[in-house]
């Protein structure tokens, strides 16, 4: 089975999934951090605006291992660097790429075919997972994304302002929903969840109740 859950940067999505996974004993794909690894890969060899094609090239060198909960790009750790902010600013280079894409959706669907997956990201319901059994789109207003994201960051040490959290979000958004390919669009068939009031357990409460109804119908 595959339960796809798309949404905004911020809304949540990550630790909500991966827990929804643990709970279900499905298999957790974070394709997010597919494109920020590409992008880490890029800004390290000097790559950005205008090298398209170099960027999709490197791509088809690179070794990505995305087992457990740690990601690995040519056999190095690179969970925590592909988190920051100077990472999410240049995410566009690997997310606005359409022969990125094209690999990174065929490496989801390779990931998927091996066992019963929650998979994490912006077209997982439209593009990457169309006959997805279960669609969640997870979403929370711009303010409370912001304020989640900006904790986040501080926790692990990066001096950035709430406003500046915003309006880099408020940019992403943007790009996200007007890419030309795998754009940020809710699948027609996916149940909405707003999850600004709502504590971890409790979005996660929700999200376990829909897939049991999904696998129900
Ligand atoms: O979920 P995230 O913030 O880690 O995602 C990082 C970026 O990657 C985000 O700006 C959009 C892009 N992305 C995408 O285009 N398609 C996906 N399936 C997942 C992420």
């Amino acid at each position: 089975m595959i339960v796809a859950i798309d949404g905004p940067a911020g809304a949540g999505k990550s630790s909500v999934s991966r827990q929804l996974a643990d709970r279900l004993g499905f298999q957790f794909l974070d394709t997010g951090a597919m494109y920020r690894a590409v992008a880490l890969a890029a800004l390290e060899r000097g790559l950005g605006d205008g090298d398209e094609g170099r960027i999709a090239s490197m791509t088809n060198t690179l070794t990505l291992d995305f087992s457990g909960n740690r990601v690995l790009l040519d056999g190095r750790d690179v969970t925590g660097d592909i988190r920051t902010s100077r990472v999410s600013a240049a995410v566009y280079l690997a997310a606005d790429n359409p022969a990125v894409r094209e690999r990174m959706v065929k490496m989801q669907r390779q990931i998927a075919g091996t066992r019963d997956t929650v998979t994490e990201g912006r077209d997982q319901g439209t593009v990457a997972f169309p006959h997805a059994e279960c669609k969640i789109f997870l979403t929370a207003t711009p303010e409370e994304r912001a304020r989640r994201r900006h904790a986040e960051l501080k926790s692990r040490g990066e001096e950035i302002s709430l406003a500046e959290v915003l309006a880099q979000n408020a940019a992403r958004d943007l790009r996200d929903s007007t890419r030309s390919v795998g754009r940020l669009v809710k699948a027609e068939e996916a149940v909405e969840v707003y999850t600004d009031g709502l504590t971890t357990e409790q979005v996660i409460d929700r999200l376990e109740e829909i897939v049991r109804e999904s696998r129900k119908a």
